[in-house]
């Protein structure tokens, strides 16, 4: 890894498609996700989980009208955390009775929508929105399906894990103090409302499987205690996403099938060894659905060769569509597209084109000698890049295509300048004279 695979052209490809061949139909900057690569994730966790449970994809790692068709094809159910979201998804046909809502602080208009729509769980987060959406239930008449959200105090960070007894997290309802137990004695009060079960979700790019069994046996002994104290089964415990990907050489995640055979186990002992009935299981994957299936083309611009410093490889993008280093110090790792076989000659520091030192892609990066007008592929970009991207400087968001046995369909347009101004208003205060 990563996985150079190349063209008859001797240059990358993706999917099939020469990578200088996109470049040249599309442009760049320019997302490129191979469609096979999502499907093959989505089938191993189908396989994986069988007849346990449901997988339903983390649309906040990609949301777009394709993505979540393809989603929908392969029958998965989506996690959505906003009426955007929600929107996108009806928009692709999606059917809302596969949909979890998700969100800490859900406003009335996305619940109503949520009710109006008939989505599969709306997963309660905290008090204010249980009353809320009770009223809400009531008031159109309907029965809204629930997941209590809980912080389970399972914290993962990457390999070690942590395990806090009161954690801290604006997630969910605190198991320490007894509020999840509170909340579900809320909901069966409530006719409005049907209690399937719990969730919980502790962290992301996790890369062990343990953090995952500790959470399990948690939320198994609150389901424990949840059926002395009202006589109810839990029906479904929602363990939410997190499974990490390769970004660098040497990042190791445990594959999908080990990663959903040893929850699933998990799950089924510990139901067994408590006495209750085996829950269904849900999973929340985003990013090791589609992160892994991204690959984002960039040309290069300058580079600026300063004695005694790392050369500063000056690229057509940078944090507008990939903040992950700005904000998360994360790494990445690149090739030259355009020959991804010659051996590295330099030592390299990529950088966007954003007005701030912190727009850097890759901090350090062994590529062949660089020149203005090669071709930089960026690995593993699928998730959280476009979701999170933004125009600064006012930078049009790139193209996305997919492709797929070699041939590309663009699934984003490229913004145009005009997309720019097209929410700016000039008041008539500011109207020219004369
Ligand atoms: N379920 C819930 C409730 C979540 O909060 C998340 C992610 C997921 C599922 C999906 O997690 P995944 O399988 O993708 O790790 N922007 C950050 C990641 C934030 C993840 C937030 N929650 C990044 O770029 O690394």
């Amino acid at each position: 890894w990563p996985p150079v695979v190349t063209s008859p052209r001797g240059h990358l490809a993706i999917g099939g498609a020469d990578a200088l061949g996109l470049v040249e139909r599309f442009g760049t900057p320019l997302y490129v996700l191979d469609e096979a690569a999502i499907r093959r994730r989505c089938r191993a966790y189908r396989e994986a989980m069988g007849d346990a449970g449901v997988v339903a994809y983390a649309a906040k790692a990609l949301c777009t009208t394709a993505v979540l068709r393809i989603m929908d094809q392969e029958g998965l159910w989506l996690d959505l955390v906003s009426g955007g979201e929600l929107h996108t998804a009806l928009s692709a046909g999606f059917p809302p009775a596969r949909v979890l809502l998700h969100g800490n602080n859900k406003s009335d208009e996305e619940l109503r929508l949520a009710i109006e729509v008939g989505v599969g769980r709306v997963v309660v987060d905290n008090f204010h929105e249980l009353e809320r959406l009770a009223a809400m239930a009531r008031a159109a008449g309907r029965t809204v399906p629930v997941l209590l959200r809980v912080a389970p105090g399972v914290e993962a960070h990457t390999h070690e894990f942590i395990r806090t007894g009161q954690q801290e997290s604006k997630f969910g309802f605190d198991l320490a103090t007894g509020q999840a137990l509170e909340a579900l004695d809320r909901v069966l009060d409530e006719p409005a409302l049907d209690w399937y079960g719990f969730h919980c979700h502790i962290g992301s790019q996790i890369l062990a499987v343990e953090p995952w069994e500790q959470a399990a046996r948690i939320m198994m002994d609150l389901a424990a205690e949840a059926h002395r104290r009202t006589g109810r089964f839990v029906r479904e415990l929602d363990l939410g996403g997190g499974l990490g990907i390769r970004y660098v050489p040497g990042d190791e995640p445990p594959s999908i099938a080990e990663t959903v055979t040893r929850i699933r186990t998990a799950v089924a002992r510990l139901a067994d060894e408590r006495g209750l009935p085996v829950p269904r299981l849900i999973l929340e994957p985003g990013r090791s659905v589609v992160g892994e299936a991204g690959v984002t083309l960039y040309t290069v611009g300058s580079v600026k060769r300063v004695p005694g410093l790392l050369p500063y490889v000056a690229v057509d993008g940078g944090m507008a569509d990939n903040p992950r280093y700005a904000l998360y110090r994360a790494l990445y790792t690149a090739v030259l597209a355009n020959r991804p076989l010659d051996e590295p000659a330099e030592r390299v520091c990529l950088v966007g084109r954003y007005c701030e030192s912190g727009d850097v892609l890759i901090p350090e990066i062994d590529l062949p000698r660089v020149e203005p007008g090669d071709v930089v592929a960026v690995f593993s970009t699928g998730a959280y890049n476009y979701s999170m991207s933004s125009q600064y400087n006012r930078f049009p968001r790139p193209a996305m295509v997919l492709v797929r046995d070699g041939e590309a369909a663009v699934i984003v347009e490229r913004e145009t300048y005009d997309d720019l101004v097209r929410h700016d208003r000039i008041p008539p205060s500011l109207a020219r004279e004369g």
